[in-house]
């Protein structure tokens, strides 16, 4: 039978707000509906004016209805910000009944005691993903449902984050009428649309790179290990060059895309472009090579920064993958080879991959990473919920253990 229905993506980024509704049939996503909006009350990755960031989201969902000819309800809504923090933890319990089955029961047991740390008042839980399960010392299994042991153990990865964040962008959503069906950590959505199963097997890092937040995310053996979201992007890059070359922050976004490269070696002297002056009409010529001497050491910062939080974390030697970048900043001329050059390791520029239709051209861009990722959520998540009755290990992927659909395939 054809199963067909409506799942809707909602990324509100620090300059844009965007809207994807695509239409789902048996698992394929088809975009029919997108709306884009320039975002005004976020700052970093986080709400701090609720009234224009409801504007915000408003239009780009009123534009994504009206193209889509349909109604909004139900979305998936990405969340960044530097208040997001996650950890590892592991936990462990018996099996005491005669027959030593683990059931759906067991698996709900160790998974609430892995989730069970203590938690600041202001901080509150996100994502609990599971990431291996552990039966009388055999590791790697996906779904230990109906095994026999006695010994459960489960490592997870827990995200979190400030509740006053969550709960303001959960207040913007919703008081236009839109339910949640479920936050989600935009470092995990990008990494659904740009990601392949075999980087995320071998170890890899990805960046989104996008106006006011870089976010970070290790996979390895399939599964997520870490994540973290960096408070710097592409507006400092512009910011950067709106002082540098005294012109307005409009001219200077412009000039960062059109003519902008963090490869200042790549740039001859003679170079030259116009560039408006602030307070006025007129413009001023500089060589490109100076617009190129300013963006390199900022996006030798971000990148250094991102590195060094995978350092810290001990997953520098893990990720023989390299690294993917996407986001909007991934456009710069010149970041691919610059990263490729300074950390030595593999580097692609991160691109939706195959399996999406509709507005294929549209949406190619990295800039759309995370609300495709949210389409992807919203539609892999719940195909596995379905299949997890008849399925062992090997299948599903990182969002088949998603704590969203953890809960409810519990329940049911
Ligand atoms: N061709 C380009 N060259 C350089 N930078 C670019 C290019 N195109 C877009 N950008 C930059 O990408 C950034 C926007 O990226 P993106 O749309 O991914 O951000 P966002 O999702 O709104 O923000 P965030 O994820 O940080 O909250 C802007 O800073 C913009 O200047
Ligand atoms: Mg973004």
């Amino acid at each position: 039978m054809r199963r067909e229905r409506l799942v809707v993506g909602l990324d509100v980024g620090t300059t844009k707000v965007c809207c994807l509704v695509a239409n789902v049939v048996d698992g394929i996503i088809e975009i029919i509906g997108m709306g884009m909006s320039p975002s005004r009350g976020l700052e970093k990755g986080v709400v701090v004016d609720i009234g224009r960031t409801i504007q915000s989201i408003r239009k780009a969902v009123e534009e994504a209805e009206n193209m889509a000819d349909v109604r909004v309800d139900n979305v998936y809504v990405g969340i960044a910000g530097k208040h997001i923090r996650s950890i590892n933890n592991s936990a462990t319990v018996s099996i005491t009944r005669p027959d030593r089955i683990i059931s759906k029961e067991d698996v709900h047991r160790v998974v609430e005691a892995a989730r069970t740390i203590p938690l600041p008042p202001d901080v509150e839980l996100i994502h609990v993903i599971p990431r291996q399960y552990i039966v009388d010392g055999q590791e790697g299994i996906t779904d230990p449902v109906g095994m026999t042991g006695t010994r459960l153990e489960v490592d997870v990865h827990l995200v979190m984050g400030s509740v006053t964040a969550v709960h303001n962008l959960v207040r913007c959503v919703e008081s236009l009428g839109i339910r949640i069906a479920q936050i989600v950590l935009e470092p995990l959505a990008s990494s659904m649309a740009v990601l392949s199963s075999a980087e995320k097997e071998l170890g890899v890092v990805l960046l989104d790179i996008g106006g006011g937040t870089t976010d970070i995310s290790v996979f390895r053996g399939g599964d997520i290990w870490f994540s973290k979201v960096i408070p710097i992007a592409g507006e400092h890059i512009t910011n950067d060059i709106t002082v540098g070359l005294q012109t307005p922050i409009e001219e200077a976004e412009r000039i960062k895309k059109e003519y902008g490269t963090c490869l200042v070696d790549s740039v001859g002297d003679d170079e030259k472009i116009d560039v408006a002056t602030i307070g006025g009409d007129g413009t001023k010529t500089v060589s490109r090579k100076k617009l190129a001497k300013i963006i390199e050491p900022r996006v030798e910062e971000i990148l250094d920064l991102a590195m060094q939080e995978v350092e810290d974390a001990g997953y520098r030697d893990l990720i023989p993958a390299g690294m993917v970048i996407t986001g909007g900043t991934s456009l710069l001329h010149g970041i691919v080879e610059f990263a490729q050059q300074r950390y030595g390791i593999p580097v692609r520029r991160g691109q939706v991959p195959q399996g999406i239709h509709g507005l294929r051209d549209i949406v190619e861009s990295p800039i759309y990473a995370t609300a495709i990722g949210l389409l992807k959520y919203g539609v892999e998540g719940r195909d596995f919920a379905r299949m997890q009755a008849t399925r062992g290990r090997g299948g599903g992927g990182l969002l088949t253990r998603l704590f969203g659909w953890f809960r409810k395939f519990l329940r049911g």
